[in-house]
């Protein structure tokens, strides 16, 4: 499938009106887990794709390209409004938080296990443990604040067991900073990745930044503020995996295919017919963004749409399921890693004066006052354990004890941990 051999219609034939800009939304009880997902990953598209074209309306200097950016950007809002409002009034924030936590996992790890780049795979593979640990956290704060089962919401897809402790996440900001990309040898699909993840992993940043303070009590504020702090990690890392050498006209082009890309998968994957038919609809406006913004890089830069896009057919779509397996197999694998500039090792392997325990410590002084873990704590005591949905004990046998939270894996070293 080629997004540029569409037939489409210039594009003021696009536009949404206000009442259709108002869906009907989904039933939260019946709705697949999936469908969930695929609202707030576009949701979170259309979000990236409204800030870039803001950004680079901001850094260029010919009012003709402004006008068609303004002409874009316009229709990319009203698709945001149309999908956010898909999510129910009677889905409380952290319910929907959860399938936040649950789009970060499974998209995670299906990009993971698709993406042929060593140094994109090792930055999903990851953040992976990270947000999978946060879906625990969040799940155990859903139990006790309101009596419901996050396992439920997620359909039982996804395990809800520790990862790597949130406590661990904490590290120098310096050593979120990745290698970039070279587009001129990456590969189409590489490139998707780097552009779908980043925009996820932004959606949720921002929905902690702006829903934080909204929480109900003390301690489901601080723990939202804790994970947002994270979510600020995924975004640098994530962003920083893509090409800066790309011009604003190139990554404009980018933009575009990857809504097409996601907006055709959405709409060959969705199982409810009227937001199937949505999906439909947004793949085949994005078809006239991608288009215009092509027209757009022929006419006022030295590129050709074969620079940017010289096999414009999708690579393998996205498609969601459950990835227990994968998920397993990665935190036995890589619980106690952490990340060292560009690389990730193992925590054993960092010397006792590196800049993440001095940093983590800063963070922490007392892993009794974090959040992640006080939200755990406080579950055990008011059920005698934690909340969990496992089809098999957790992988790691530091993180199998119900009763007692860890907060050293991926923390401390092994010879110097004084955690009881
Ligand atoms: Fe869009
Ligand atoms: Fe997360
Ligand atoms: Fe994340
Ligand atoms: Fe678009």
């Amino acid at each position: 499938m080629n997004p540029l051999n569409e037939n489409v219609k210039d594009l003021n034939n696009y536009f949404i009106n206000l009442e259709k800009m108002y869906p009907k939304s989904y039933n939260k009880q019946s709705v697949s887990p999936f469908t969930k997902t695929r609202i707030i990953l576009m949701n979170g598209t259309e979000f990236e794709s409204n800030w870039f074209l803001h950004q680079m309306a901001r850094n260029i200097d010919n009012q003709d390209l402004k006008r068609d950016i303004a002409l874009v950007r316009n229709q990319e809002q009203q698709q945001q409004k149309r999908i956010s409002c898909l999510k129910p009034i009677n889905e409380n924030m952290l319910e929907t938080t959860i399938s936040y936590e649950q789009l970060a996992i499974e998209l995670t790890a299906i990009l993971a296990q698709n993406v042929k780049c060593k140094n994109t795979k090792a930055s999903l593979d990851f953040a992976l443990l990270e947000d999978f640990d946060h879906l625990y956290r969040f799940a155990n704060l859903l139990h006790t604040d309101f009596g419901i089962d996050a396992d439920i919401l997620v359909g039982k897809f996804t395990e809800i067991t520790p990862g790597r402790p949130t406590i661990s996440h904490h590290r120098n900001p310096i050593d979120n900073v990745k290698k970039h990309m070279d587009s001129s040898k990456a590969d189409l699909y590489t490139k998707l990745v780097a552009n779908i993840i980043t925009a996820a992993e932004q959606q949720t940043m921002n929905f902690y930044m702006n829903m934080s303070q909204m929480y109900k009590n003390d301690l489901g504020r601080k723990l939202f503020a804790e994970i947002g702090m994270v979510e600020e990690e995924h975004v640098t890392q994530y962003e920083s995996l893509k090409d800066p050498n790309c011009t604003w006209l190139e990554q404009w082009v980018m933009h575009e295919y990857t809504e097409c890309y996601l907006y055709y998968s959405a709409w060959q994957d969705e199982t409810d017919e009227d937001i199937k038919s949505i999906w439909q609809e947004h793949y085949y406006m994005e078809c006239a963004h991608l288009k215009k913004a092509c027209e757009c890089l022929e006419k006022y830069s030295d590129l050709t749409i074969n620079d940017v896009l010289p096999k414009p057919s999708f690579p393998k779509l996205l498609s969601f399921g459950s990835n227990i397996e994968y998920i397993r197999q990665v935190l036995f694998n890589t619980a106690n890693i952490t990340s060292d500039m560009e690389n990730y090792v193992d925590i054993n392997s960092l010397d006792d004066s590196h800049r993440f325990f001095e940093y983590n410590n800063l963070i922490n002084n007392a892993p009794d006052s974090e959040p992640g873990h006080m939200v755990i704590n406080k579950h055990i005591k008011k059920f005698e354990q934690d909340f969990r949905f496992e089809t098999e004990k957790n992988p790691i046998k530091e993180l199998q004890n119900r009763k007692k939270d860890n907060t050293c894996v991926g923390r401390c070293k092994i010879n110097s941990c004084n955690c009881s």
